[in-house]
């Protein structure tokens, strides 16, 4: 209750809340990896996120640094998708002062931060990219501005399209003391030393103060609104599927709590029952259609009638007795003792004088004359 009653008082001013926390570390001991890594044993990608840049030297056992390579490339995650303000980066000096004559200028000049939902860094935002920087005005320390929701914040370089500008190395490599990112701790606070409340079901500007979107299942300006009866997800943007009398579906997620209605099925009922099944839950088979088409997803009936030897709606029910072919609508011989119902062949015999495969012939009989001769009689 309490905390319904801060977000409607936030909602009023703006959404200005007291402030209880301030940016913090958030990459601080969080997982790192990094394309390669040098072989020395004292460089893995955590040490870039270990709390300690005391000593700047490459080997000092506080700096993660990569193999050399065309490129290189490391990242934090943060274990979750934060409010990112902004990215502290601290490289190798070799401990010695930093200016143009510094050897290690050389390796941090062209350098990329990116954030990212993913490992990938195509998928989130560049956030820097150096192509200004000499090695008389790179600063190091850097504080880069990246105000970005994201997970995964990720150091690249590369050496591929030479001729490379004045003062570039020929190769990439990552040498990084220290990387900090500072955001919100905590996914609802944002803004400027997070003294900002997002409402619960939005995802906020972390510089600005509005809601940008709601999550899924929200709408609303402030997102504090369930999607209407019969839509879900993000933005409301879908249509529920066909829940079971009538009850809407989970205004996030679209399924149904209570099944479907009869000749749908899926976990939305967005789906008609299909492989010739219908009915409720789709549990009953159709019948045999013409020509193999399935029957209605509700009823189970065929639309364009039934194959051979059956008939009915449904196309279930055998021929009967005399009847055979599509729909039964055709009499078997009239010299035939009951014919298969699929092809109508006399396959149970024919009346006396009658032959052939439908009885449509008439036989021979044979008669045994006393002189031994044979006299053929035709019927
Ligand atoms: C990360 O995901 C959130 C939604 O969870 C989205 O608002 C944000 O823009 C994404 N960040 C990037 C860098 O793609
Ligand atoms: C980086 O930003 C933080 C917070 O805004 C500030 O305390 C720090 O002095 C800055 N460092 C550099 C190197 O600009
Ligand atoms: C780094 O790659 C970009 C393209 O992704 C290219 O424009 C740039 O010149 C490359 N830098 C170097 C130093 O190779
Ligand atoms: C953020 O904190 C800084 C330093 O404490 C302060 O100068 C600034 O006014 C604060 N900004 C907001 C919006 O509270
Ligand atoms: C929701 O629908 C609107 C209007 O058709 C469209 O502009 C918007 O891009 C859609 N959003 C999503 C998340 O699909
Ligand atoms: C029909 O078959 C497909 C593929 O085998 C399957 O994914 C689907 O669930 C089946 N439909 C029903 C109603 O069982
Ligand atoms: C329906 O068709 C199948 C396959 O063609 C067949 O095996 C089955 O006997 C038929 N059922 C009836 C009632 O004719």
């Amino acid at each position: 209750m309490y905390a319904v009653v801060l977000l409607v008082c936030c909602s009023w001013v703006a959404l200005l809340c007291p402030s209880v926390q301030a940016y913090e570390n958030l990459a601080l001991k969080k997982p790192a990896w990094q394309s390669s890594t040098d072989i020395s044993g004292y460089t893995e990608a955590e040490r870039a996120v270990d709390g300690r840049y005391t000593d700047l030297s490459v080997l000092g056992g506080q700096c993660a640094a990569s193999g050399r390579g065309q490129t290189a490339e490391w990242r934090v995650d943060l274990g979750g998708v934060k409010y990112i303000h902004h990215v502290f980066i601290q490289y190798a000096t070799g401990n010695e002062v930093w200016d143009e004559n510094n050897f290690w200028t050389t390796f941090f000049l062209g350098t990329s931060v990116y954030i990212s939902n993913t490992t990938n860094k195509e998928d989130g935002v560049l956030c820097f990219r150096d192509t200004i920087y000499t090695p008389a005005t790179i600063p190091n320390p850097v504080n880069i501005t990246c105000p970005y929701l994201g997970r995964y914040v990720i150091y690249y370089n590369n050496r591929t399209h030479p001729p490379y500008p004045e003062g570039y190395s020929e190769y990439a490599y990552t040498v990084l003391c220290e990387v900090e990112v500072y955001g919100c701790p905590t996914p609802e606070r944002y803004g400027e030393n997070c003294s900002l409340l997002c409402p619960e079901n939005c995802n906020c500007d972390v510089i600005g103060n509005t809601c940008v979107e709601c999550v899924s299942g929200y709408k609303g300006h402030l997102c504090y609104e369930e999607c209407d009866d019969h839509t879900y997800g993000l933005e409301c943007n879908n249509s529920c599927g066909k829940c079971s009398a009538g009850v809407k579906c989970d205004h996030v997620t679209g399924s149904c709590q209570n099944g479907c209605i009869v000749g749908m099925y899926g976990d939305r009922c967005d789906k008609e029952c299909d492989n010739k099944t219908y009915g409720l839950d789709c549990r009953e088979s159709c019948g045999n259609c013409s020509n193999g088409e399935p029957c209605h997803h509700v009823n189970g009936n065929c639309q364009f009638g039934c194959d051979d030897g059956v008939f009915g709606l449904k196309c279930i029910t055998v021929c009967p007795t005399g009847r055979y072919g599509a729909n039964c609508a055709k009499t078997c011989g009239p010299n035939c003792q009951g014919c298969n119902r699929l092809n109508g062949v006399c396959e149970f015999g024919c009346h006396p004088e009658w032959t052939g495969s439908y009885c449509e012939k008439r036989s021979f009989t044979i008669i045994w004359n006393d002189r031994g001769d044979e006299t053929h009689l035709i019927g």
